[in-house]
């Protein structure tokens, strides 16, 4: 066993790196050698350790399984030429965790155990990060409510965990979406800003419906109207309509994603004209029918620049403009998995090199 300044190590005896297939590798199903596990207890952390990667014991009436107080993030790491393993603004995963926690009544995380966990971590699998084109080690945090208690009421314990995982791309073609207009994700003044497990779960069947189809994924539209655009649950969305790159502006319905705010800027700065703002279903769907409509496509860490090559709406479904011939989402969304990759000056000092 190794102390370091804040969290115990224990190495696993026998690593899984050698069976893993880093050409073959799907989204999120393949963990590395070793996990962190932090308790809050008694109003306050104790020492974090990490572990071997493995099962965790629970009582069958932990309060997370029954009332949903589960929230999570999602950050990428990437390897570059000289073996440096670099991670993507995770500041903003800290920040936003957080205010998840706050949403969920959760106790906030403290910066060193979320930092330095991911430091160590990295440290101990760095051999995980691949380098392959499109892939890529996620970093999955997570915090969840742990009392023993049927009593609705927020846990007084809680366990916040991060694991890894070597993914390829989540999405790994161009994607048919469909704009929802009957079931809803969030509503102004729910939880549909926060990473909660449970928005993800009440988008399952609506998107299973979907799926039965021949549809990937929903746009979600406002819980009031259903005229307005929100995002795609696993990403944000961007629309190209007239030359002009739009995103729904943020609210508390929509996840503020670090790759949203990271191609507004990069969007802004080589002379797009973007505007945050509300983009009514009617006017993409216009776009659609007198070419208007240059580009569709999702931004998230996950999806990284997810194109969308067909858009169904009501009863209609409409082929959207060639993907090659779309220059925003082409050409900054090159740049901005670039940056993460080490390959270009990072002018902004998003990476940190771990
Ligand atoms: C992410 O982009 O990190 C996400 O959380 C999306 C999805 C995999 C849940």
């Amino acid at each position: 066993m190794i102390e370091t300044a804040n969290i115990k190590i224990t190495r696993t005896q026998q690593s899984r790196l050698s069976e893993v297939d880093f050409d073959n590798l799907p989204f999120g199903a393949v963990f590395s050698d070793h996990m962190l596990v932090a308790h809050y207890r008694n109003k306050q952390w104790e020492q974090a350790s990490i572990k071997p990667y493995g099962n965790i014991s629970l009582s069958p009436a932990t309060s997370m399984i029954h009332y949903g107080q589960s929230i999570f993030e999602g950050m990428k790491a990437f390897r570059n030429s000289n073996g440096e393993v670099m991670i993507f603004r995770p500041e903003m995963n800290w920040e936003r965790i957080n205010k998840s926690a706050e949403r969920m009544c959760m106790p906030t995380i403290p910066r060193e155990i979320f930092m330095d966990g991911i430091r160590q971590l990295i440290d101990l699998d760095r051999n995980w990060v691949p380098t392959n084109e499109g892939s890529s080690l996620y970093i999955r945090p997570f915090l969840f409510g742990t009392d023993p208690m049927l009593g609705v009421r927020p846990s007084d314990t809680y366990t916040f965990m991060i694991i890894t995982s070597p993914v390829g791309p989540y999405y790994s073609k161009p994607l048919h979406l469909k704009i929802e207009t009957e079931f809803t994700r969030a509503a102004l003044g729910g939880v549909g800003f926060a990473k909660a497990a449970g928005n993800y779960g009440a988008a399952m069947f609506p998107a299973k419906k979907a799926q039965e189809q021949g549809i990937d994924q929903l746009i979600w539209t406002d819980a009031k109207e259903h005229k307005y655009l929100e995002e795609a649950g696993t990403m944000n969305m961007m629309v190209v309509l007239d030359n002009t790159l739009l995103t729904p502006p943020l609210k508390s319905t929509i996840l503020p994603g670090v790759t949203r705010d990271s191609f507004l800027t990069l969007a802004r700065e080589a002379g797009y004209q973007v505007e945050e703002r509300p983009i009514s279903t009617d006017e993409v769907i216009e776009g659609a029918r007198n070419g208007k409509l240059q580009e569709l496509f999702g931004v998230g860490t996950a999806a990284t620049t997810a194109q969308v090559i067909r858009l169904t709406f009501g009863e209609e479904t409409f082929e959207l403009p060639a993907i090659e011939g779309r220059e925003i989402s082409n050409k900054i969304g090159k740049k901005l998995l670039d940056i993460k990759k080490g390959e270009i000056t990072d002018d902004h000092g998003w990476n940190i090199r771990f």
